[in-house]
């Protein structure tokens, strides 16, 4: 069985071989340095190059689970990097300070401040993003439930969820991963690994319907990180793309890692994966230009079966060179925004302001309202039946690590 320290040096070394643009000098250079010039300039180098060649990898969402085990992996076990992570409140910040971080190592920034995105960026050579916006379940749903378990009724539900004001799948899946891209390409960074999730084929996935509103607005997180994953990879900017399977807080290297495509590994048992392995996958695609243009699937096999996988950069050679196929992701939302404006305008021209005018205005907004909710929802329905995979169940599995880990109730255990 291998130690912790053991896997930790297995990744971290395993990278050495796999690039071949090391930014480390090389030992056997020094040894083979026989003359005094030659001594002087390898002794010059091993004082010099550490410091010159120190890699500045910014982390975001590093106040959260997955972004804390980058974070952390990335600065206790590879000498040659210099993480920065960046939290989004003060609290978060002073969490990232108590599990290791020095003062000078992390920012306190929201991702919709293109500002701070930008100066945090200044100056790094990688990202890897880890932000995600966080649903909450309400409290009043799972009143209900319980009052319903204690009545014994049979149509218990589930507990419901919703994103806070400014932290939806919309503002920060999309919108605020755009702009840690956009901020990414201004800096000049080399390499952005995207943690984003599995199940962005499916519309239909119960993650889609949290926080979805009755107009059907809201919600489809996973259609919002694919449309910023589809930006990061039309951008230029060199990526990594990484769809986690269920998250469960595990030590790393204790399963065997297993990856794919296109949501194929959604059809098997076991999906889930732990954050510490999707860490170590995340650091060691820094260092193997085999990761480098991939987008990829991620989840494991249970406990006990198959064999652990101690070099997390052998997932990208097991991937033998497949990528997710982007063409065949889902369209966007089409018709939401133009119905939220219509309702806007509808709402600003009444018969009250304008008189006959802003009534006409006010009638043409309304109807025009309400086709832009119906095609959206005709349009839903259609690529539903178009992508709905034989034999699917409902993505819970991808769920309920999520529901547990916010100390709620898992919607298996409530049904
Ligand atoms: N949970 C699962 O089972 C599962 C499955 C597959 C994929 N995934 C994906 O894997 C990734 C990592 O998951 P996780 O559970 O480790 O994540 P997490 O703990 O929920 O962390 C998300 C982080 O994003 C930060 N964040 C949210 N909005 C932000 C904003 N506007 N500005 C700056 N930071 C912001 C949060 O900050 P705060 O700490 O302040 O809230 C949090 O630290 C996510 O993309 C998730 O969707 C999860």
């Amino acid at each position: 069985m291998h130690r912790l320290s053991d896997l930790a040096a297995i990744d971290a070394g395993h990278r050495r071989s796999a690039r071949r643009t090391s930014i480390r000098p090389s030992t056997q250079a020094i040894d083979s340095a026989t003359s005094t010039a030659m001594l002087r300039h390898a002794l010059l180098l091993a004082l010099v190059a550490p410091i010159a060649a120190l890699k500045k990898v910014l982390v975001t969402g590093a106040g959260g689970r997955t972004g804390k085990l980058v974070f952390k992996k990335l600065k206790d076990d590879y000498a040659d990097v210099a993480p920065l992570g960046l939290a989004r409140s003060a609290k978060a910040a002073k969490a990232l300070k108590a599990a290791g971080a020095a003062g000078d190592e992390v920012v306190a920034a929201d991702v919709a401040d293109e500002a701070a995105l930008a100066e945090a960026m200044a100056g790094c050579d990688a990202v890897v993003l880890c932000t995600s916006a966080v649903p909450a379940i309400r409290k009043r749903s799972l009143v209900k439930l319980m009052v319903k378990k204690l009545l014994r009724r049979p149509d218990v539900g589930r507990p419901e969820f919703s994103f806070p004001p400014g932290g939806t799948p919309e503002e920060v899946d999309w919108l605020g991963a755009r702009k840690q891209i956009d901020a990414a390409k201004a800096a000049g960074v080399s390499h952005f690994v995207f943690v984003s999730s599995m199940g962005g084929t499916q519309p239909e996935n119960f993650l889609n319907t949290i926080g979805k509103q009755d107009d059907g607005s809201g919600g489809d997180i996973l259609l919002w990180k694919r449309k910023a994953e589809r930006y990061l990879v039309d951008s230029g900017v060199p990526f990594t793309i990484v769809h986690p399977g269920g998250l469960v807080d595990e030590e790393p290297g204790k399963r065997e890692l297993t990856v794919e495509v296109d949501d194929v590994l959604l059809g098997l048992k076991s999906r889930s994966v732990a954050r510490a392995d999707v860490a170590r996958v995340c650091c060691a695609a820094l260092f193997d230009d085999a990761a480098l243009g991939k987008s990829f699937d991620l989840a494991s096999k249970p406990v006990g079966e198959g064999t652990p996988t101690l070099h997390a950069a052998s997932v990208f050679e097991a991937l033998a060179g497949k990528t997710c196929d982007y063409a065949t992701v889902l369209d966007d939302p089409p018709l939401f925004f133009a119905g939220l404006v219509a309702y806007a305008l509808s709402e600003q021209i009444s018969p009250h302001h304008y008189g006959p005018i802003g009534a006409a205005s006010g009638v043409a907004f309304f109807f025009l309202r309400l086709w832009c909710v119906r095609s959206y929802r005709e349009h839903v329905a259609e690529r539903r039946r178009q992508r709905r995979p034989a034999g699917d169940d409902d993505g819970d599995q991808v769920l309920e690590p999520i529901v547990a880990a916010k100390g709620g109730a898992a919607p298996s255990d409530v049904v």
